[in-house]
C-alpha cells in the first residue's frame, strides 16, 4: 500500500467515492437477512471467511471448497434468495447513473457483514457474466480502509477511508480492479452498532436473467 488520496472522488479512472450518496435512501437490511441469514461462507482454501455474508435479488454470490460462482437458490434453504427491495436496486442505479454508467440494472446483490477483525483480502470481482456492468458498493455502519488498486494483484493500491453512506462504484477501465478491506477496527456505529455493512449490486447473469 503506497498511495495516500488527497482528492479521493476518483480512485482510478472509471472508479468514484460518492461521499453520503446513500443518506437519502431508506436501506435496512434485516428483512433479508430474517429470510436468508448471515453465514460465513467456506472460501476455496477450506476456511471460513471472517466477513458474514447473505445476498438478495434473483442470483446471489456463494463460495464453497469447489470455488465461487452465483446460484439463484440459497444453499443453507434451497428457497430463492430474498427479492432485492426496490429501494436497494434504485439506489444502485442512481449510484451508477451519477458515476456515468447508465442503465444499470442489478440482479445480484451481495451484503457482507464485517465485525471488528473482519476483513477481505485482495481480490477482483471477476464471477459475473458482463464486465461492461459496474459493481456498486454501498458501505454502512462503522468506518473501514478500502484499498483499491489496478489490473494486477501487485500494482500499487490506494486507500481510503469508507464510511457510513459511501457508495463506491467502479466500472469501466477499473471494472476488474484488485480491492479490498483492511481489518475492522472496533467501534459503535450509533446507528448499526458494532459492525459493518457493505451491500455490493452486481449484473452477474447476462443482460436478461
Ligand atoms: C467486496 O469487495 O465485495 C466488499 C468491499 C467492501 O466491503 O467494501
Ligand atoms: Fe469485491
Amino acid at each position: 500500500m503506497n498511495g495516500r488520496l488527497f482528492d479521493d472522488s476518483e480512485l482510478a479512472p472509471g472508479a468514484r467515492v460518492l461521499r453520503g450518496f446513500a443518506l437519502d435512501y431508506a436501506i435496512d437490511v434485516d428483512a433479508v437477512a430474517a429470510e436468508s441469514p448471515f453465514r460465513h461462507m467456506v472460501a476455496k482454501n477450506g476456511f471460513p471467511m471472517s466477513v458474514a455474508m447473505t445476498n438478495c435479488g434473483p442470483l446471489g454470490w456463494v463460495s464453497d471448497r469447489t470455488g465461487y460462482r452465483y446460484e439463484s437458490r440459497d444453499p443453507l434453504s434451497g428457497k430463492p434468495w430474498p427479492a432485492m427491495p426496490a429501494e436497494f436496486a434504485r439506489l444502485a442505479r442512481d449510484a451508477a447513473a451519477s458515476a456515468g454508467y447508465a442503465s444499470f440494472a442489478p440482479d445480484a446483490c451481495l451484503i457482507n457483514r464485517y465485525e471488528p477483525g473482519a476483513k477481505m483480502g485482495l481480490h477482483q470481482d471477476r464471477d459475473e457474466h458482463d464486465f461492461g456492468q459496474p459493481i456498486v458498493s454501498v458501505s454502512l455502519g462503522l468506518p473501514a480502509a478500502f484499498v483499491f488498486g489496478g489490473a494486477k494483484r501487485s500494482d500499487k493500491t490506494v486507500r481510503v477511508e469508507l464510511e457510513h453512506d459511501d457508495v463506491v462504484v467502479f466500472g469501466g477501465p477499473s471494472r476488474l480492479c484488485y480491492h479490498g478491506v483492511l481489518t475492522l477496527a472496533d467501534g459503535v456505529h450509533p446507528q448499526l452498532g458494532r459492525r459493518r455493512l457493505n451491500l455490493t449490486f452486481r449484473r452477474a447473469g447476462p443482460a436478461v436473467p
